[in-house]
């Protein structure tokens, strides 16, 4: 197998900033992908030796590869599990997976740090969490999503539920069936069967909706939500809800009360800081507590 001969610094273009990663074995992982054959190595090689450009930059300059070959080829080196752009079954909005070192991924990366530190001094056992924020499209779905992929990519057991029973959308974004989830295991129609896998990422597993209810409130009020979280505890270290907008729907108090726990988004320019303050206030006297805020600038 070709292997590089000295140490790449690969550059990684992202919102004007430029990180470096130092690689010595890119080369060795595009040519494991299949993306360079062991003449092609060479070449590189060559032109590095008498350019001084750093391998990814000389493959890209040959044109043996694309700009995306290269993220792949630096994500696996990380260990960060990745999509490849063209595997369109799944929303590009996982830009934690598609893009694992663009500036946005890297904020979620450190919002997860910021929740795991928070929830260690708290000394709680099983990390549970709902995204909330007051308003509507203000970045819910989008967060929750991002977040459960890079609690994954961390090796976590990690379980996404879509308690968003208004306007679900986790199963689009993860392009799984939604026909049987919450709505069913609530109402006792199904069991944990109805969690699925997202074969993409190994440890994360989805509950979508599942069907529109006549009565969603009344629903998660159920002590069945309870019981089912407990039961998942054998199987999850971190479970994390998309909720509603809390303002317009009680249903997301009532699943940030189940979880104990709360990430408050707020959308720039967007969400008003009255509503924001409120439902602040409305979780802690309901004993939830915030662990993490967002200011969502999008
Ligand atoms: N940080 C972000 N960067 C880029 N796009 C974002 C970001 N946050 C949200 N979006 C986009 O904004 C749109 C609305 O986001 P999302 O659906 O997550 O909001 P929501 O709060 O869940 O809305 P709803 O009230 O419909 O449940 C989506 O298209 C999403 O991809
Ligand atoms: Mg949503």
């Amino acid at each position: 197998m070709p292997t590089t001969t000295r140490e790449n610094v690969l550059p990684i273009e992202g919102s004007g900033r430029v990180l470096e990663r130092y690689d010595r074995r890119i080369g060795t992982i595009l040519a494991e992908d299949g993306k360079l054959a062991p003449a092609d190595v060479e070449r590189v090689m060559e032109l590095q030796q008498t350019t001084g450009l750093r391998f990814g930059e000389a493959a890209l300059r040959l044109g043996l590869i694309t700009d995306d070959d290269v993220r792949c080829a630096v994500a696996k080196q990380y260990d960060l599990p990745h999509l490849v752009p063209g595997n369109e079954s799944i929303s590009r909005e996982l830009v934690v997976a598609y893009d694992p070192f663009h500036p946005r991924a890297e904020e979620l990366r450190g919002l997860r740090t910021q929740l795991s530190m928070r929830w260690s001094r708290a000394e709680v056992d099983h990390r549970m969490l709902a995204v909330v924020s007051p308003g509507c499209g203000e970045g819910r779905s989008y967060v929750a999503a991002n977040l459960a992929v890079v609690f994954s990519q961390l090796g976590e057991r990690t379980l996404l539920i879509d308690a968003d029973l208004r306007s679900p959308r986790q199963h689009r974004i993860f392009n799984v069936p939604d026909r049987i989830g919450l709505t069913a295991v609530l109402s006792g129609r199904a069991d944990a069967s109805a969690v699925v896998p997202v074969r993409e990422f190994g440890r994360l597993s989805l509950l979508p909706a599942g069907a529109p209810p006549p009565n969603p409130q009344e629903l998660l009020s159920r002590p069945a939500l309870g019981a089912f979280v407990r039961e998942m505890w054998s199987e999850f270290e971190v479970i994390l809800f998309d909720t509603p907008p809390a303002k317009f729907y009680a249903d997301a108090m009532n699943v940030a009360f189940r979880a104990g726990s709360s990430v408050m988004l707020a959308r720039k320019d967007h969400t008003r800081l009255a509503d924001t303050t409120g439902l602040v206030r409305e979780l802690s006297d309901s004993g939830v507590r915030v662990v993490g805020t967002v200011l969502n600038v999008f």
